[in-house]
């Protein structure tokens, strides 16, 4: 099973940005649990602060992985054009947020992409990546 982890806008900051909110934790260091827990799967990660970077690694890859792990971070909340990449491709989207969105300000309570992904995850910390390739996995 390949399953690619796309990150978004400032999710490189993680460890350092707002630890309170997202954590202590580096998305590499994170990345080693995953592949500790899930041997068999192959992951691919991306980041990337830049709106249209995500769409065409979307493109790339979107005919070819299992699934998509996607944490769009402020792109979750204003992209049309993210909606319509995902709209574009075969493989599933899992939306997750590292964040309880719903419990934050309003402006992050509405996602744009939710409708085009096949489930949405958050809250949970970084164990958020965790419950969506256990979603994946399940092939709900
Ligand atoms: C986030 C939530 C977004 O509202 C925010 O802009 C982020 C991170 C999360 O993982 O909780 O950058 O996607």
């Amino acid at each position: 099973m390949r399953i690619q982890i796309i990150n978004g806008p400032n999710l490189n900051l993680l460890g350092k940005r707002e630890p309170e909110i997202y954590g202590q934790k580096s998305f590499e260091e994170y990345m080693d649990v995953l592949r500790g827990i899930y041997p068999d799967i192959e992951f691919e990660c991306f980041q990337s602060n830049v709106e249209g970077e995500l769409i065409n690694k979307i493109h790339e890859i979107g005919f070819l992985y299992d699934g998509i792990v996607l944490n769009a971070g402020a792109y979750t909340h204003y992209s049309i054009a993210l909606l319509d990449a995902i709209k574009g491709v075969k493989s599933p989207v899992i939306e997750v947020h590292i964040s309880n969105v719903h419990r934050r300000e309003e402006f992050r309570h509405h996602s744009i992409i939710s409708s085009a992904c096949k489930g949405v995850i958050c809250g949970f910390g970084l164990d958020s990546y965790r419950l969506a390739i256990e979603a994946l996995k399940a092939k709900i």
